[in-house]
């Protein structure tokens, strides 16, 4: 049976680092309150970096990492809902940048904080079936660039960053064991970016005033609880769809929005805290890139070894949810 592995990971942050005390500048916040509700202390903020420019950076290490020429990329999907244009594409850009072969498909596709697990399960279905065979997936999203300034509700949360994965195809029972998306967009008032479209020239109400900033709009407490309940049980779908239980878990890489909902998911499913990895404290919710990121810190400085067990899970806007549990080659 064919199934896909992750041959190699990269990731990408700016280099401008905006901490708890800088914002306690800007909005009526604190250091205390930020990390005590958030665990956040700090996050990257791109100046001179592009949605594109991370992607790039973090995909070229990817493709180190998995030894892969960037000419034998067969496929690439990247998942942002913050791209430099409406269009070309993000991953078109990306096919330009590295010297990737005319004619491979390149796609963006918009799950928001879902962003790289979406894009990793289709990636996946590409390589199970024989269609693909190096196939590039990118999450990035810079949100400093759709965030209100002035709004503390939301500003103290995210950061802007990139990751990727070189996807191959692998035998026997090692790799992507299992993949599952899902979204509702019945809760999508939760958390949403207006604006992306200007009014109509030819409406009536132009000029009206009915036009929302592009800015993101969240209602804190909601989407709070429906993520706790969320990750928790997609956690359990991808463990039971690969024949897997919790015990059997080596690194839980749950998607970095609030380490209290982490803490949450954990206690709900029993999964000890020596078992999840945290890089929220430096980088804010990252959006798509939250898990890539965290994915390539995990593998790159602690000891991922073959044969263990992780599971990825994420929870965003639409609402969108994913998770994936693979076993490491
Ligand atoms: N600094 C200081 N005070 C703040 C603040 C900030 N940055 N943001 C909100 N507050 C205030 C509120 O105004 C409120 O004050 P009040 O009691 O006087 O009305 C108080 O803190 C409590 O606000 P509340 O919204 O109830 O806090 P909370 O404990 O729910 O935490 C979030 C707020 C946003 C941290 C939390 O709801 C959360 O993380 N939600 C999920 C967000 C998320 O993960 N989104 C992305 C999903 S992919």
């Amino acid at each position: 049976m064919i199934r896909s592995k992750i041959a190699g990971t990269g990731s990408a942050l700016p280099e401008k680092i905006l901490t708890n005390h800088d914002l306690e500048k800007l909005v009526d916040t604190s250091d205390e309150w930020v990390k005590t509700r958030t665990g956040i202390a700090e996050r990257r903020i791109a100046v001179s970096e592009s949605t594109l420019s991370l992607s790039v950076k973090a995909s070229r290490k990817a493709l180190k990492a998995a030894g892969i020429s960037a000419k034998d990329v067969d496929l690439i999907i990247v998942g942002t809902v913050t791209p430099d244009m409406v269009f070309p594409s993000t991953a078109c850009f990306i096919q330009a940048e590295l010297g990737v072969k005319p004619g491979v498909p390149a796609l963006d596709l918009s799950a928001a904080c879902s962003g790289f697990l979406y894009a990793l399960d289709i990636a996946d279905k590409y390589i199970r079936s024989g269609i693909a065979k190096n196939a590039l997936v990118v999450g990035v999203d810079l949100f400093s660039r759709i965030i209100d300034w002035k709004d503390r509700s939301t500003c103290v949360l995210f950061g802007d960053g990139a990751g990727a994965v070189l996807l191959t195809p692998t035998k026997g029972k090692s790799g992507i064991l299992s993949s599952h998306i899902h979204s509702d967009g019945n809760h999508w008032k939760s958390l949403y970016t207006p604006g992306a479209l200007e009014p109509s020239p030819f409406s009536s109400e132009t000029g009206s005033g009915s036009y929302e900033k592009p800015f993101v709009t969240m209602a804190g407490n909601e989407t709070f609880k429906l993520a706790v309940k969320t990750i928790s049980n997609a956690c359990i779908e991808a463990l039971e769809s690969a024949g897997l239980s919790k015990e059997d878990v080596t690194l839980l890489i749950p998607h970095q929005a609030n380490t209290r909902i982490i803490k949450a998911v954990r206690q709900r499913l029993k999964i000890p805290e020596e078992k999840v990895f945290l890089n929220i404290q430096k980088y804010g919710n990252t959006s798509a890139g939250s898990i890539p990121i965290a994915l390539d810190e995990a593998v790159r400085n602690h000891p991922v070894k073959r044969g263990d067990v992780l599971l990825l899970v994420a929870f965003g806007g639409g609402f969108t949810w994913a998770s994936a549990a693979i076993r490491w080659t």
